[in-house]
């Protein structure tokens, strides 16, 4: 399967299934309804990209910018990237890596920032692959009622 058969386009809110699915190989907790999906999908601050082979989602990646006070210029930030089970290693993470690259350019980022749990050795393969590097330490925790 190669790369050059992918079309990349904006998610719409009738792809609810097929994010569903898509959000589902991100592990257990990022399982959804496409319902939910659906409803995500018109109320999230991220753009949102579908990877296509013909009429087949096996990708999805969405993005986000912002300008930080304390750098003076755009950053973008890659919120989520994943591809099919079965469609993975076949270059469409990285057809979908280099399109948003692109996009978060054009808008004007000068600097790509992403986090990605710690267990996902495969992932942070990938991302170094695509030139990133970890450069940080991500703390997170929760918040009470
Ligand atoms: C991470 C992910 C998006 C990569 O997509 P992909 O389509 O499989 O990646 P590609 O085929 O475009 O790989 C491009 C390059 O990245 C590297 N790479 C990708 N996956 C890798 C892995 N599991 N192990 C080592 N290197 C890997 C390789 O250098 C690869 O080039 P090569 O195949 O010519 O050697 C995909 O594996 C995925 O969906 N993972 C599960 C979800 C996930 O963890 N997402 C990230 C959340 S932070």
């Amino acid at each position: 399967m190669g790369v050059n058969r992918i079309a990349i386009r904006r998610a719409k809110p009738t792809d609810g299934r097929a994010v569903a699915e898509l959000l589902g190989g991100l592990g257990k907790d990022f399982r959804t309804t496409p319902v939910k999906a659906a409803r995500r999908l018109r109320t999230t601050t991220d753009t949102v990209f579908l990877a296509m082979s013909a009429q087949d989602p096996v990708g999805l990646v969405a993005v986000n910018t912002c300008r930080p006070v304390h750098a003076g210029h755009r950053y973008g930030r890659i919120m989520s990237i994943v591809v099919r089970q079965d469609m993975k290693r076949h270059g469409v993470g990285r057809a979908m890596m280099r399109f948003a690259l692109a996009h978060l350019r054009r808008l004007g980022c000068r600097k790509i920032e992403l986090t990605s749990r710690v267990y996902r050795s495969g992932a942070h393969r990938f991302y170094r692959a695509m030139g990133f590097a970890a450069t940080s330490v991500r703390f997170s925790r929760t918040l009470g009622r």
